[in-house]
């Protein structure tokens, strides 16, 4: 059984989209261990203890450093014995002890077809703000391992989403959380927690 971790800083739709597919069977032979926010507003957190799994939060306000921070958050996901760390809306850039500690078991999910409107200021609505401008007709979203770039790692799924002449930031995003977002990151779970895939010279191959 895959022990999980999910991080997130939000609403944590992904997070719930994941809940519910283990629960309803789609994803097998994994559980969700813990859930850690750096916010503790984040509604992610009610959803996961309205479920009973344990919901951390490890805020930066609460340590003096940054160094500090980032200790805490290592270790408090140490603390869980993960398999696999999952990146839902996690609006925290990593610390590189993690990224190696955990090489090809933190996975991430991105609001774009990578590599079009990712990196450094793309992330949440602004990816389609900048996708709306560029007028691109096709978008959708993208599940990667995380590396030590921003949005650089190995491919995992990804799903396309057509673009409306009338679409806003705002009902794009919907469309691509909908249509992409909630399918292809329990998708990349399943896959993991039953051995499918594997990184090979950089990129996700079927095993
Ligand atoms: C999602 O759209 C996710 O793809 C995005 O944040 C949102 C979180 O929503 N992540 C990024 O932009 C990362 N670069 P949620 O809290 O409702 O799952």
């Amino acid at each position: 059984m895959l022990r999980v971790g999910v991080c997130v800083s939000g609403g944590g739709t992904n997070l719930q989209a994941i809940m519910d597919k283990m629960e309803s069977g789609a994803v097998t032979d994994a559980e969700l261990s813990v859930v850690v926010s750096n916010n503790a507003g984040a509604y992610a957190l009610t959803r996961a203890k309205n479920r009973g799994i344990p919901a951390v939060c490890v805020s930066p306000k609460d340590y003096e450093t940054r160094e500090a921070f980032h200790e805490a958050l290592v270790e408090t996901l140490d603390g869980f014995r993960l398999d696999l760390i999952v990146l839902a809306g996690f609006l925290v850039v990593l610390p590189e002890e993690l990224i190696e500690k955990y090489r090809n078991r933190i996975i991430n999910i991105h609001p774009s077809l990578i590599p079009s409107f990712c990196g450094t200021g793309n992330y949440g609505l602004a990816v389609h703000e900048h996708a709306l401008e560029r007028g691109v007709k096709v978008t959708g979203a993208t599940v990667h391992f995380v590396d030590e770039g921003t949005d650089t790692g190995p491919i995992i799924l990804q799903k396309a989403v057509a673009v409306r002449d009338d679409d806003t930031p705002k009902s794009l995003q919907l469309r691509v959380m909908e249509e992409a977002e909630w399918e292809i990151l329990p998708e990349a779970i399943d896959l993991i927690a039953n051995g499918k895939i594997r990184v090979e010279n950089g990129r996700v191959v079927r095993v």
